[in-house]
């Protein structure tokens, strides 16, 4: 929709700065639930293998009758596919699983620097492939921490186009963020309202209720301010609508800084830190 901005990615792709996630969603609830946020007006969707909704998501597209072209899909290599064959071959399920002939953006979930020998590299040049034969439009990874972007930057040629990564009020992810921002990838925030726990927070309902808006609403339009990429998830329609209105209110410098300052670092995560996790599934 007009009214949500859009970022230029440094491959020189545009992503609409709100999208709408699908993690937790049931494979049976996400059809429907991703109908309601395209009527409402998302025009960007959040995907994974991982999730086991794709499917869905392709479907709801198909079903809204509109064009493939006005919607940003995302999906993301499992963990378990990370050798260049098991790759192309999750590739395909993915696309296949979706019922389209690309994606908007391509990730690697989670860069599992203890598994696969440490070796996200060529992985990520498998990406390149898809990048360069049109099936994926722009790739990027997820979870990467510095010094794996670093690695990156040494040993291929691509930049990535965005880091997912977990970002809220209670973890604001600051060194990852910023090396972003020195090196044109663009930070997509995940658990953009740390799954709901920062609703109650006195600074943020303080600032809701000054500016007449809902806590999720704050806290939506702090990562907008801030230059984040978001995605929230709901499967409630009153929030989905909820999550959208963020483009007619601002606010102010003070309110910003009072939200970033609820940063706890390490401590704030709601989910596993990136250095450490190895979950494959069977
Ligand atoms: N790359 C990664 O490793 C990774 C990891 C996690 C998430 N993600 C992506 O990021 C997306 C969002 O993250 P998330 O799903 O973990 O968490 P989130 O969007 O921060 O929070 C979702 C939770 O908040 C509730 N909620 C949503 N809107 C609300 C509102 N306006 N008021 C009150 N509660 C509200 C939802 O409940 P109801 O659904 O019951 O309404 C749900 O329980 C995911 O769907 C996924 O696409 C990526």
């Amino acid at each position: 929709m007009s009214q949500i901005p859009a970022i230029t990615l440094n491959d020189g792709a545009r992503i609409p700065q709100l999208g709408f996630g699908v993690y937790k969603i049931d494979p049976g609830r996400t059809a429907d639930a991703v109908k309601t946020a395209l009527q409402i007006g998302y025009r960007h969707i959040d995907t994974a293998a991982m999730y086991k909704n794709e499917h869905g998501v392709g479907q709801a597209i198909r079903e809204a009758g509109i064009d493939r072209a006005d919607v940003f899909v995302t999906s993301k290599l499992d963990n378990g596919y990370h050798k260049p064959d098991d790759a192309r071959r999750a590739f395909d399920n993915t696309l296949a699983a979706l019922g389209f002939d690309y994606v908007d953006l391509f990730l690697i979930h989670w860069p599992l620097p203890t598994r696969y020998d440490g070796d996200f590299v060529s992985t990520w040049q498998t990406l390149e492939e898809f990048k360069n034969d049109g099936r994926a439009r722009s790739i990027g990874v997820s979870n990467f921490q510095v010094r794996h972007l670093e690695r990156l930057a040494r040993e291929t040629d691509t930049i990535p186009a965005v880091n997912q990564v977990e970002l809220h009020p209670y973890f604001t992810n600051n060194e990852v963020r910023n090396y972003g921002k020195e090196h044109s990838i663009t930070t997509e925030a995940w658990s953009p309202i740390a799954r709901g726990t920062v609703l109650d927070d006195p600074v943020v309902t303080r600032i809701a209720r000054r500016t007449g808006r809902s806590p999720a609403q704050v806290v939506l339009r702090w990562h907008i301010q801030r230059g984040n990429v978001v995605f929230p998830k709901s499967v409630t329609p009153q929030r989905i609508r909820e999550n959208l209105a963020l483009f007619d209110f601002e606010l102010s410098d003070a309110a910003v800084d009072a939200i970033s300052a609820l940063d706890e670092g390490e401590a704030g995560r709601v989910g596993p830190n990136p250095d450490t996790f190895d979950v494959v599934a069977d």
